[in-house]
């Protein structure tokens, strides 16, 4: 091998590492579009859901609805906190594995009370009562 070939191999070979880094790197620093504001928490709070069918039908399933998540655990309990991650506002996931919800935009993590285990977030989700009014329905309340 040439010097010039070992170049121009090591060249293509870093190009494709550092490629894959700035586009990693968009997610949280490379771009300003990500950038957004959380959505204050909603308030009065009370609707009721179906969850004989869907997401909740089964344990480990969430949904968004009003800005709220609503998740079931792997034990079939019921959790309901803001949507709105309270860093830059993207709504954030419900992992059933953790019993926890986690931010897809900046990695943040939340408790299944909605307290931050991880940042970036600095300030909690806010937790709202789940009750079940009978066998197919779920009362998510303030
Ligand atoms: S928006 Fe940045 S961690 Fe959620």
């Amino acid at each position: 091998m040439t010097r010039k070939d070992f170049f121009a191999k090591v060249g293509f070979g870093a190009a494709v590492v550092l490629v894959p880094t700035c586009i990693g790197g968009l997610a949280s620093s490379c771009s300003g579009e990500d950038e957004g504001s959380p959505t204050p928490a909603p308030t009065n709070v009370d609707f009721t859901l179906d969850i004989s069918t869907g997401t909740l039908a089964v344990n480990g399933g969430f949904l968004v609805h009003s800005g709220i998540v609503v998740a079931r655990t792997n034990t079939g309990e019921f959790l309901a906190v803001s949507a709105s991650c309270t860093h830059q506002g993207t709504n954030v996931n419900y992992n059933a594995s953790g019993n926890k919800f986690i931010c897809p935009n900046h990695g943040a993590q939340f408790n299944s009370t909605g307290v931050v285990t991880q940042g970036p977030a600095s300030s909690n989700l806010t937790q709202y009562n789940t009750q079940l009014t009978d066998a197919t329905h779920l009362r998510v309340f303030s």
